[in-house]
């Protein structure tokens, strides 16, 4: 299966508005020099972050998962004025990277990148959430929502990206396959959860976005 298909994709990006300068430029410095640059939320994505943030003007966001700060910065374009987005990355190199572009961005004020594992950083941020985006290892998604569903508020939104892992939520899963089963976990999790509503997005790779009631 070519997922998500290609043809449609790229009518939906040429029907989207363009990324800012900025964004381009991290876009393209991260798929020229970061392993892995499929990971990046890039255009179409990135312009649902930002028109969603927009939507819900929130104050408190936190990210799990920053790789090069793409969509920290897209999730930061409707924060009110005076909020903080925290966002969490395990891998310290792409700190240089992630600093270099909120401060090109004027972003560093309102963004405050933790470096290092979050399933022990999550417990020290005493918040409350409007705005969550779970995006970083796909077996500990489940893990991950429960750690964060006492920190969000009621009417705030979890938004949760690969939900349709390429697809192979469809398939048998591989009881090696962790990532897989990480995946399908969440979304079963998600969907039996009477404390939220929750709608499956099928934008690139799958956003789940939930509502807390
Ligand atoms: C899919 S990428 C994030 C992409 C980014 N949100 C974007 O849209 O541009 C996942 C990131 O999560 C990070 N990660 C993996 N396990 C983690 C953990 N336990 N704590 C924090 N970050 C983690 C990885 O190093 C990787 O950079």
């Amino acid at each position: 299966m070519e997922f998500p298909d290609v043809k449609i994709n790229a009518y939906a990006e040429a029907h989207t508005s363009p990324e800012s300068e900025l964004l381009a430029e991290l876009n393209r410095d991260t798929n020229a020099n970061v392993l892995f640059p499929r990971m990046l939320s890039g255009h179409l994505q990135g312009r649902l972050l930002g028109m969603m943030s927009k939507m819900i003007r929130p104050e408190r966001i936190l990210e799990i998962g920053t790789y090069t700060g793409y969509s920290a910065l897209c999730l930061s374009e409707g924060m009110q004025d005076g909020g903080m987005l925290h966002t969490i990355e395990l891998n310290p190199e792409h700190e240089e990277r992630i600093r270099k572009y909120f401060r090109k961005a004027g972003a560093e004020k309102k963004i405050t990148l933790h470096i290092g594992n979050a399933k022990k950083i999550i417990p020290t941020l005493h918040e409350t959430f409007d705005l969550i985006f779970i995006d970083a290892d796909k077996e500990n998604y489940s893990t991950y929502f429960e750690l964060v569903f006492p920190m969000l508020r009621k009417g705030g939104y979890i938004f949760a990206d690969n939900t349709l892992w390429n697809g192979k939520v469809l398939e048998p899963v591989d009881p090696n396959d962790k990532e897989t089963l990480g995946i399908v976990e969440f979304n079963k999790k998600v969907q039996a959860d009477t404390r939220v509503e929750n709608v499956l997005l099928p934008v690139r790779d799958g956003v789940m976005i939930l509502r807390k009631k």
